[in-house]
């Protein structure tokens, strides 16, 4: 694992937007799976910035959601491909044709989450995937469980996650109670891992992840430790606890 500690969550995002790039320019054609949330949010920012000083060209990287809310379309202000296009399609010349994400607007879901792990494999699988880590260890929407999924499923969202989401909503009414989410073995697939934390409220998540000794399916992120290619960025408040 490599390990990167910044000085905060400026510096986090644009380490990240550099590491994204860097894989970009070598692999023009890379399949990236991008996340929504908070903590990337900075690290679109500022490969929108680099794209428009033409130190990254998109034209011909392609981009998946790796997860989103049932039932919510595309054109959703609070879905994910939504949060995608917002933060980052709109503003690069990414081809729009050459991004997707789970369709949970079709009637069978059983068979959109077939559909989505297909694709992927013919798509050639994913170069990049660049990932949050919930408080509780979450990583996509595979959430704390005795057992975890291997393919692309439904995923009920805990209460904290609900809660956590709210944020993004008029109100808790309003915040979907489960999504599609992609399964461990297509984050393991992935060519490269990028984990990214920032902020104090993840510094017990983060402690966990980097210093427990055992691999638990009740915090998911613990897997990642497993793969072969696996950079953590996070700043000094996330890391806060992890020094032993
Ligand atoms: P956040 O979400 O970036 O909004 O903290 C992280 C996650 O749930 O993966």
């Amino acid at each position: 694992m490599q390990l990167i500690i910044t000085d905060d969550a400026q510096s986090m995002s644009k380490k990240a937007a550099e590491f994204v790039a860097d894989e970009v320019r070598k692999n023009p054609e890379a399949l990236l799976a991008l996340s929504t949330g908070s903590t990337p949010i900075g690290c679109y920012k500022e490969l929108v910035r680099m794209y428009n000083e033409g130190a990254v060209d998109f034209s011909r990287a392609r981009s998946l959601n790796m997860d989103e809310y049932i039932r919510l379309d595309k054109e959703h202000p609070q879905g994910y491909y939504y949060f995608m296009k917002h933060h980052l399609y709109e503003h690069v010349n990414i081809d729009m044709n050459r991004t997707f994400g789970p369709d949970v607007m079709k009637e069978n879901l059983d068979e959109t989450a077939k559909e989505f792990d297909q694709r992927i494999e013919e798509e050639g699988g994913i170069d990049l995937i660049l990932l949050g880590i919930g408080r509780d260890g979450h990583i996509a929407f595979n959430m704390p469980e005795n057992e975890l999924t291997f393919a692309t499923h439904i995923q009920e969202l805990s209460e904290a996650t609900i809660q956590d989401n709210a944020r993004f909503f008029d109100s808790i009414d309003e915040v979907p109670t489960k999504a599609m989410t992609i399964g461990i073995e297509n984050i393991f697939k992935s060519k490269k891992v990028l984990l990214l934390a920032n902020g104090e409220a993840k510094s017990d998540i983060m402690n966990a992840f980097l210093n427990s000794e055992t691999l638990s399916t009740h915090i998911p992120a613990t897997l990642l430790k497993l793969h072969p290619d696996l950079t953590v960025i996070m700043d000094q408040a996330a890391a806060q606890k992890c020094v032993k």
